[in-house]
């Protein structure tokens, strides 16, 4: 080969390439453009001290939060601080490594069977976050592993409900299994998409509480179609847990579905106030997934400081029901007046969590900053959280959210209402 067809097969090589690079580019910075003429760039603000907290400081400014999930308020709470405080003197900060190859430590095992004992199933397995738990969970149940094993490739199918969250899209894409999306807690459109389907095995996944819906997941009804079908079925339950139940046991287990349903999926980063993520269901399903989910293979464990803080926490939402009490009655006050207002609120009371629809995207983004310049912390649902021209307030509640915070908050949200004319 001479230089010159050398040069010009290394060129063909690279053309593409640079062809790809150049088009990335353009995609990236039309996204940002388009992003910043609508105003719809996020903003990310600094804070300065515990952002899971009723009030933030960011920027040198007092701010009342609005958008944390820590729900009981257990993230700051003494006692949790001191057995992670505990764990960290032992542990240090990290695992070292995955648990397949650096071994298991004793608090993980209990934060595990502590999990499998609040939310009514035999085991669970832990993720360093709740994302890695759903894009764990259809690649192992559902492809094959050795031969065909458990499943020849591309055989099963995934019906999920088209609301359900970003991470259990992911997961879903990842496997090689057929997706299904079926219309939102619709359940004739669920039936009849499986009815339509060949693919085995079949599995249902949906939510326990969809937040930015302000509502729950059908999961009875869900129950019922997946055994008249036979389909596996996951629910997330990531809003319920620590939220739902006498002993925040989740959804789930408060409707009494535990033997019903295969797989929970929990994230440790909503009312348990930490960080994570498990999966929980039977011993042998959760045996299975420690040997074959990839991101408990591939990436490091959870640490033992969420680990140690966790335990405590989960500890401390079984025995304090006044905590659920507190959240929901704030909640439920900040509901009631805003529709006393004129606002538009989506979904029951039966969750904590007030979306206030607004509609337009600009008009959310503009709603949110004015809030932020009133000093309240409340950034806007938009698409593609929600579907486009629906966009929303997310207004989440606290137990630790005083009546002051409250008269603050609504004070702020009816004057900006006023003054964008969403209300009279
Ligand atoms: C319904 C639902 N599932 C899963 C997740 C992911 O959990 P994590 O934040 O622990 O990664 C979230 C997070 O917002 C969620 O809302």
């Amino acid at each position: 080969m001479n230089i010159f067809t050398k040069f010009q097969s290394y060129f063909s090589l690279i053309k593409p390439a640079i062809f790809r690079e150049k088009q990335k580019l353009q995609n990236t910075s039309e996204l940002l453009t388009l992003l910043r003429q609508k105003e719809w760039l996020p903003e990310f603000h600094t804070i300065t001290t515990a952002g899971t907290d009723p009030e933030v400081i960011i920027e040198g400014k007092r701010i009342l939060m609005f958008a944390s999930n820590n729900y009981l308020g257990l993230s700051t709470r003494p006692e949790v601080i001191e057995a992670a405080h505990k764990a960290l003197r032992i542990h240090g900060i990290g695992p070292g490594g995955s648990r397949f190859l650096c071994g298991n430590i004793d608090l993980l095992s209990e934060l595990e069977q502590e999990t499998a004992k609040l939310v009514g199933m035999e085991d669970a397995i832990t993720f360093p976050a709740g994302y890695m738990a759903n894009t764990a969970i259809f690649k192992a149940l559902l492809d094959p592993l050795i031969g065909s094993s458990p499943y020849r490739k591309g055989s099963a199918a995934i019906f999920s409900d088209e609301y359900n969250h970003g991470t259990i899209v992911e997961g879903c894409r990842i496997s090689y299994a057929k997706k299904i999306s079926f219309c939102h807690n619709n359940m004739a459109d669920l039936r009849e998409k499986l009815s339509m389907s060949s693919a085995n095995p079949k599995m249902i996944v949906t939510e326990g509480v969809f937040t930015p819906e302000g509502e729950f997941g059908y999961i009875k009804e869900v129950v019922a179609i997946a055994k008249e079908h036979q389909a596996i079925l996951m629910i997330d339950d990531a809003h319920g847990i620590g939220v739902i139940g006498k002993r925040g046991e989740g959804t789930v287990a408060h409707f009494e579905l535990c033997k019903d349903v295969d797989i929970i999926m929990g994230s440790y980063d909503k009312a348990l106030g930490g960080m994570g993520g498990f999966l929980a269901g039977k011993k042998e399903i959760i045996e299975y997934l420690r040997v074959v989910a990839r991101p408990y293979i591939f990436s490091s464990a959870l640490s033992g400081v969420l680990a140690g803080g966790l335990i405590e926490a989960i500890r401390i939402c079984q025995k304090e029901p006044e905590l659920r009490d507190r959240l929901f009655q704030n909640a439920l006050y900040v509901r009631q007046e805003l529709t006393k207002a004129g606002f538009s609120i989506l979904g029951t009371p039966d969750i904590p969590v007030v979306c206030l629809l607004i509609g337009d995207e600009t008009s959310a983004v503009r709603f949110s900053r004015a809030l932020f310049n009133r000093a309240i912390y409340c950034p806007s649902f938009r698409w593609p959280a929600v579907p486009r021209g629906k966009s929303r307030l997310r207004i989440t509640l606290m137990a630790t959210h005083t009546k002051e915070h409250l008269e603050q908050l609504l004070r702020a949200i009816i004057a900006v209402g006023k003054e964008e004319k969403i209300i009279d």
